[in-house]
């Protein structure tokens, strides 16, 4: 059995090794840190699950929008809840108020169905994508 050939490069390349794994130790512990940016706790990040409202939050009729997570959630009729999408289909504004059964983007004026989301007036083509909610006792979640 013989060892190995003493290379010139040996001590280098120990060092490099160990420097790698240093950097490599230093970047999963900055990756720790960063998955834990901005100033709200995990509930905030508008997740499935996250309670969203109260379904006396939401107006019959009418709806609420939840910037944060990007949805609005209407009652288009008692009792029952939907969600969409509040990123306008026309150029991406985000919708700006519900009233008298349409969602409306403030950007170009379309006016969107509280019921199912299709567009009740242009310029916007398409209707704002549904978005899955869950309505357990008095609380609205997304699903
Ligand atoms: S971006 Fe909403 S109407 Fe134009």
């Amino acid at each position: 059995m013989t060892s190995a050939t003493p290379r010139p490069t040996a001590g280098p390349d120990r060092r490099t090794v160990i420097a790698a794994a240093g950097a490599a130790g230093l970047t999963v512990a900055l990756a720790a840190c960063g998955s834990g940016d901005g100033d709200s706790d995990a509930a905030g990040s508008g997740s499935a699950g996250d309670a969203l409202a109260k379904t006396a939050d939401i107006p019959e009729g009418g709806g609420k929008i939840f910037k944060d997570q990007g949805v609005v959630v209407t009652q288009p009729s008692a009792g029952t809840y939907k969600a969409f999408s509040a990123k306008c289909t026309h150029q991406g504004c985000a919708v700006g108020s519900v009233a008298d059964g349409v969602i409306v983007c403030p950007c170009h004026n379309s006016h969107f169905s509280v019921a199912d989301g299709s567009v009740k007036k242009g310029p916007a083509t398409a209707p704002l994508p549904e978005q899955k909610i869950s309505v357990s006792g008095d609380e609205i979640k997304l699903a």
